[in-house]
């Protein structure tokens, strides 16, 4: 049976550890021109359901770096996006492709293919998670911090995807997590409660920025309306008022603190053009390692 990458709750820490080191390899190995074709004569279909710069360029750089083929497949011009059922999908692709990568609304929907898929499929982004942003940030982590152990992680804003994908990360790899959201926009309940008994103490929840700042060594936000949210904009300007990442709420991170934001970003929203641009900001690393670790988790699941 193939084995996905669904969600960071369906591996281990080692198992975690052992993709962020292979990221690390193939970074240094695709910088200084050695070849790696670890997925040599392989065709990887990238479905998009929602908009991407990052997961596209990444993916389908990624594939070809590792001597293999991706096909951008935006749902519109498939039948999947007439409404061919995600099961027969699945197993149409399975018999040409020996791996799948979804953009997708619902976390459902990956997890349905997957059920149907006989090869690896990845999630690039659903309502639910992120999981391969939140592995190049923590490879982002470890280059500038030399690891994630002992270390304070801060989150500022929604309680979306990426949130509920931090949760899981500070659960099974063991940092502390302090998230900061508004009132109703909080992380999933359910990933929360399993992250707290999985991980008791590590995660903490305030709706106070300074609080979940104060003395981090990492701090991370993200937009306030995701994909599939734009019609709640305003409200959500509203809402998150006093939650833009900006050089007063750095000013009480550790003096070396480093800033992510997955991108793309709204400057004076979230985050202030100063923050972003600042010395602290290790946005574009991270963006990077989104090629590192995706080849690393394509190369371990694709055989
Ligand atoms: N961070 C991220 O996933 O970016 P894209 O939406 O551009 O893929
Ligand atoms: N939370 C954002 C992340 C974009 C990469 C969204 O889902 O739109």
């Amino acid at each position: 049976m193939a084995r996905h990458f669904l969600a960071l709750h369906d591996y281990t820490k080692d198992e975690l550890d052992t993709l962020l080191a292979l990221a690390a390899d193939l970074k240094q190995k695709q910088k200084s021109g050695i070849p790696h074709r670890l997925l040599e004569g392989k065709s990887v279909a990238l479905i998009f359901e929602k908009s991407s710069t990052r997961t596209r360029v990444s993916f389908e750089v990624g594939v070809f770096q590792l001597g293999g083929h991706g096909l951008f497949m935006p749902s519109g011009t498939s039948q999947m996006g007439r409404g061919e059922p995600i099961r027969d999908s699945a197993r149409v692709m399975s018999r040409y492709c020996d791996g799948v990568m979804i953009r997708t609304f619902g976390q459902e929907i990956v997890d349905e293919f997957a059920q149907y898929s006989s090869v690896p499929v990845i999630n690039g982004l659903t309502d639910l998670f992120h999981p391969c942003q939140i592995m190049a940030d923590l490879q982002t982590v470890i280059e500038h911090k030399g690891g994630y152990h002992g270390l304070k992680f801060a989150w500022v804003g929604d309680g979306n995807n990426m949130a509920n994908t931090w949760i899981e990360a500070a659960a099974i790899l063991g940092f502390a997590l302090s998230l900061a959201c508004p009132k109703g926009y909080e992380p999933d309940e359910k990933i929360m409660a399993w992250a707290q008994t999985h991980a008791p103490g590590l995660i903490t929840l305030t709706t106070d920025p300074k609080v979940a700042v104060s003395g981090a060594d990492v701090v991370n936000t993200d937009v306030w309306a995701s994909m599939g949210q734009e019609a709640e904009q305003k409200i959500r300007e509203k809402a998150f008022a006093g939650y833009c990442l900006d050089d007063g709420l750095i000013a009480i991170a550790k003096s070396d603190s480093i800033v992510l934001h997955c991108l793309p970003a709204h400057r004076g929203e979230e985050i202030s053009d100063s923050v972003i641009e600042g010395k602290n900001s290790m946005v574009w690393d991270e963006a990077e390692n989104r090629l590192h670790i995706q080849k690393a988790i394509m190369a371990t699941l694709i055989k």
